[in-house]
């Protein structure tokens, strides 16, 4: 099969590289609904840097994590070979070969010596500020840790995260040693940390959304989309990068794009269908709050919403909610074709 070639995210990668200029000194939070392509964008993003950078890149998506043990698994790449203990030296040597890793490169020995510690993190923490600060003296580290949310309930002694804010506060804001990007695609994680006092003023909030529709025009234009196939695509699937790309696979296969829209709509319909069913009691509610979206893609958030119902609409991945911005829209034109139908049945 024809691989998809990355496309055009310049203007979110300009804003990346714009911080990436200035000396570190807040945590960026990369946001936006499911499957708009933060990983995409950030992975390819990795690849170009230039020398003068050393990125980190921890992804928790799909990681089972219920401990320390497991949290500093894939936090860290260990590596077998001993590293004598002095982390600036072990540092100087890791720079030569950073390659691609995954994690934050440590000594098997001192890995160790961590995990034996009866209060982890502040060893971990203690570990990393070396490693990074050695780092510095030629390169700008660049932690960034996708779908934290995983860890959001993790209580060890209190939350990690809140100790994981503590420590990216450390790096940013008081010893600017190294970037610290923080991408979800949760947006009730991401309600939390906007009304975190601890935060406040520490970070920022940068939007990865769907493709708009210049973009997708110029996506499916270098498939041989027709325009008639591009005004179809983006009434049915908009700018949502995972679906154009089932798209164009269906046409590079010489199948037809609009049996696949069609059946996509139907998966997307038969989802809330079966959660409407599931929750008799508050079916009609919920369909209270989607009729909002009868006419309109997007709503500002209003407090006489029911915040306990937009909260289970969002944790189910029908609505996404842009805390940064206090606007609710559906995850997906397909889900918004979806609620469409289904409010007009009821
Ligand atoms: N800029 C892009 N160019 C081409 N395909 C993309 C792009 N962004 C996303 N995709 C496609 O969409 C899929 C989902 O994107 P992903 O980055 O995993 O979304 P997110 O991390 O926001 O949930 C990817 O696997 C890829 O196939
Ligand atoms: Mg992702």
């Amino acid at each position: 099969m024809k691989r998809i070639a990355f496309h055009n995210r310049e203007k979110e990668t300009k804003e990346i590289m714009d911080i990436l200029d200035d000396e570190p000194s807040l945590i960026t939070f990369v946001y936006g609904p499911i499957n708009s392509g933060k990983t995409t964008t950030i992975s390819h993003l990795i690849k170009e840097l230039p020398e003068d950078y050393a990125p980190f890149y921890v992804n928790l998506r799909g990681r089972f994590v219920t401990d320390y043990e497991d949290f500093l698994n894939v936090l860290f790449e260990i590596d077998e070979e001993e590293g004598g203990g002095n982390v600036a030296e072990y540092a100087k040597s890791a720079l030569k070969d950073l390659g691609t890793v995954s994690g934050i490169p440590i000594p098997i020995n001192l890995f160790e010596r961590i995990f034996e510690k009866k209060d982890k993190s502040k060893d971990m923490f203690r570990y990393i500020e070396r490693f990074f600060a050695e780092i510095s003296k030629t390169r700008t580290p660049i932690l960034i840790i996708d779908e934290l949310q995983v860890i959001g309930d993790l209580k060890i002694d209190g939350l990690l995260i809140y100790k994981l804010f503590n420590f990216f506060i450390r790096l940013t804001k008081e010893t600017h040693l190294a970037q610290v990007f923080v991408v979800t695609s949760d947006s009730l994680f991401l309600e939390n940390v906007y009304s975190e006092a601890m935060l406040d003023g520490r970070c920022r909030y940068l939007l990865v959304d769907d493709f708009d529709h210049e973009t997708t025009s110029a996506f499916l234009d270098k498939y041989g989309f027709t325009d008639d196939d591009i005004a179809m695509a983006w009434e049915s699937c908009g700018g949502k990068p995972v679906c154009l790309v089932e798209l164009v696979n269906t046409k590079l296969g010489s199948g037809d794009i609009t049996e696949k829209t069609d059946k996509m709509l139907e998966e997307e319909i038969s989802r809330l269908v079966f959660l409407l069913a599931r929750n008799k009691e508050t079916k009609s509610d919920i369909i209270d709050m989607l009729t909002i979206f009868a006419s309109v893609e997007e709503v500002k958030y209003s407090d006489s919403m029911e915040i306990d119902l937009l909260s289970f609409l969002v944790k189910q991945n029908i609505l996404f909610l842009d805390s940064a911005r206090r606007t609710i829209k559906p995850q997906s034109r397909l889900n918004l074709l979806a609620i469409r139908e289904v409010i007009a049945d009821a």
